[in-house]
């Protein structure tokens, strides 16, 4: 018998190979498919970024254009579960509403029982599309107001936005969302797509894993962070508190969200590109306070504890400059990294070997049970 290795939470330890995402923790540097995040940021849209995710290289004119008609076909809820949100207690988890949503898609769905990559693609576009829809819809049901129907005009970005607030968002709010929607769309094996990985290695289809995945994704030590940086900021309340609150947090041994990462040990490079994203988008909002906040204490908890923001640091002022309400936080990564972890989907699909580590057994040695009862 093997001796097993143990390595608690699996840090560092290599599981597969795969060519979808490159992080170099060193360096700070992400790539997707070999192309650098900034460069996707500047030049490219969350369409071409979920395109070249799933196959490889960037689209065609032709193929974009074609991806963006399947979205704005499949953007529309079937009424079913339009029906279900609206019987869902108004007060529910946003993130429990989405996986149980995303469940039910894959009972309506067409090629749900078909793991063959034509009809993967076909539900990783539905899913795109819709996962964007449902966290929509159930925010304007649980405000009391009708779902807004999405534009076919708008882009995937400004449609979230649009049918959140019923408003065409301005062209600018477009560019920050769907900037923030190309950084949070993949992340190698982070917790939400190991999970999916786990699952569809099982050769179970894309709806479980991708629900499964949301499970994970809803944790506070992984996208949860960003509505507890916003609850955090909110707790300081102005910048002038910043250096006061974290020795206080430090004092009391508190985890300060949307620091530090398991990966990156010279700078997360999302953190970077949001951090300017939320400067520009505070600026202009009526409450510019959020970013101010949010830079003291980054430099407090820096001076202090030597720990360094993550993706979900900079993200949260920039979601509330863009009007999203705090516990929508972790649905918007949701929205973004479907197109990861479909990715992820189809590759694990394409070359499959059942994932099945082994756990290190320390618990007491050979016992002997003498007859009922003895347990007492
Ligand atoms: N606040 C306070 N102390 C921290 C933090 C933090 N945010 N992060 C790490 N540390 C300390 C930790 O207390 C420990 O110190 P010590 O050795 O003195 O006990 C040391 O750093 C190592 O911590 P760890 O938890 O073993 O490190 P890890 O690699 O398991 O943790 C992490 C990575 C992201 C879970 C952790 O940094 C954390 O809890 N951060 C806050 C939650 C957060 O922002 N999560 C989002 C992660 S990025 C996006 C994503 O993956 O979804």
């Amino acid at each position: 018998m093997t001796t097993p290795t143990t390595d608690t939470g699996l840090q560092d330890v290599v599981v597969s190979t795969s060519e979808i995402c490159f992080i170099d923790g060193d360096r700070g540097r992400l790539l997707y498919r070999g192309f650098d995040i900034h460069d996707l940021v500047e030049h490219s849209s969350f369409e071409e970024t979920a395109f070249l995710l799933w196959n490889g290289r960037l689209p065609k004119r032709a193929e974009l254009e074609s991806l963006r008609k399947s979205l704005a076909t499949q953007r529309r809820l079937p009424p079913k579960v339009l029906a279900l949100l609206k019987g869902f207690p108004r007060k529910s988890d946003s993130m429990d509403v989405l996986r149980t949503a995303v469940s039910t898609l894959g009972l309506l769905d067409p090629d749900a029982a078909d793991n063959s990559r034509e009809a993967n693609l076909r539900k990783a576009t539905r899913l795109v599309a819709r996962v964007s829809s449902l966290t929509t819809a159930f925010h304007r049901i649980r405000i009391g107001r009708r779902p807004v129907a999405p534009r076919p005009d708008l882009s995937h970005a400004a449609n979230f936005l649009y049918m959140l607030s019923g408003r065409k968002p301005r062209v600018v709010q477009v560019r920050a969302f769907d900037a923030s929607l190309v950084l949070y769309a993949e992340h190698e094996l982070n917790a939400s797509t190991f999970t999916a990985r786990v699952v569809a290695s099982t050769l179970s289809d894309m709806h479980s894993a991708v629900s499964a995945a949301i499970g994970a994704l809803k944790g506070p030590l992984h996208g949860g962070a960003g509505e507890a940086v916003m609850r955090t900021l909110e707790e300081i309340g102005q910048p002038d508190n910043a250096d006061a609150f974290t020795g206080r947090a430090l004092a009391e041994k508190r985890r300060l969200m949307g620091f530090g990462h398991r990966v990156y040990k010279a700078g997360d490079p999302r953190a970077k590109i949001l951090r300017s994203l939320a400067a520009k988008a505070c600026r202009n909002s009526p409450e510019p306070v959020w970013y101010e906040t949010a830079i003291k204490l980054h430099e407090a908890v820096n001076r202090e504890k030597g720990l360094i923001p993550n993706v979900d640091f900079y993200s949260a002022p920039l979601f509330k400059a863009l009007g999203i309400p705090v516990d929508l936080f972790v649905p918007v990564i949701a929205v973004s990294r479907i197109a990861g972890w479909t990715a992820n989907l189809l590759e694990q699909y394409a070359d499959n070997r059942l994932i099945r580590p082994r756990a290190d057994y320390v618990g007491p040695a050979r016992r002997e049970v003498r007859g009922a009862g003895r347990g007492d």
